[in-house]
């Protein structure tokens, strides 16, 4: 069976952070069919046009790792009902100069945590109108806002515990190799 490799995008830049627990958990769960890494976003310089005949060594870096990827997987906390400025601050330089986004037509899933009840919901959507625009597919369910996550969520190591929080993750992560595997195959197909 193809592994796809796969760019993890995280909207948190914290050391302890839920999001990132949960990305890489739900790599974890679907390591035969994913290889996922988590791409770095922290070091972007703010987003500046001016850059773009002549972009910092960190967004030339940044652009060649999402364009190497089959497929992207966001997983992001919601701040202030919206997604995260350094989560948008990556999401504007894969995007640029015009006409050669990284993002383009690239397989996505959205998920967001949060220890609030909506599990992130405002951030989830508003960066799927983003996804729109950037011409992504994005897997539509099961649909991925996971509320009342907390450090009680993890085992010591950063596992997910056992309960329904990790059967939900398992089955998003079946989900999106499954979302993967169908663009790719029918794009090939297509192709052929
Ligand atoms: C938050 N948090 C939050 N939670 C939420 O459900 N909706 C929201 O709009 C916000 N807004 C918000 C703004 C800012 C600036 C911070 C720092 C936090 C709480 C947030 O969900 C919580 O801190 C998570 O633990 C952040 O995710 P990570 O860093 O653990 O992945």
């Amino acid at each position: 069976m193809t592994a796809y490799n796969i760019a993890i995008v995280v909207g948190s830049l914290r050391e302890g952070s839920i999001n990132k627990k949960i990305a890489r958990s739900l790599c974890a769960m679907a390591h035969e069919r994913l290889n996922c890494d988590i791409v770095p976003i922290g070091d972007l310089p703010l987003y500046n046009q001016d850059s773009d005949p002549n972009p910092p060594a960190q967004y030339t870096r940044f652009r060649d790792e999402i364009a190497a990827a089959d497929g992207i997987l966001f997983v992001t906390p919601e701040y202030n009902r919206g997604v995260p400025g350094v989560l948008k601050n990556a999401i504007d330089v894969g995007s640029r100069p015009y006409g050669k986004s990284v993002w383009e037509k690239k397989p996505a899933a959205i998920v967001s945590a949060s220890p609030g009840m909506i599990g992130g919901f405002g951030a989830n959507h508003q960066l799927r109108q983003a996804c729109v625009f950037l011409n992504m597919p994005v897997m539509q369910h099961p649909e991925a806002y996971l509320g009342r996550v907390g450090d009680d969520s993890f085992t010591a190591d950063g596992k997910l515990a056992e309960g329904p929080l990790k059967d939900i993750v398992l089955s998003l992560a079946n989900a999106f190799a499954d979302w993967v595997h169908v663009i790719h195959e029918s794009r090939r197909l297509l192709a052929s």
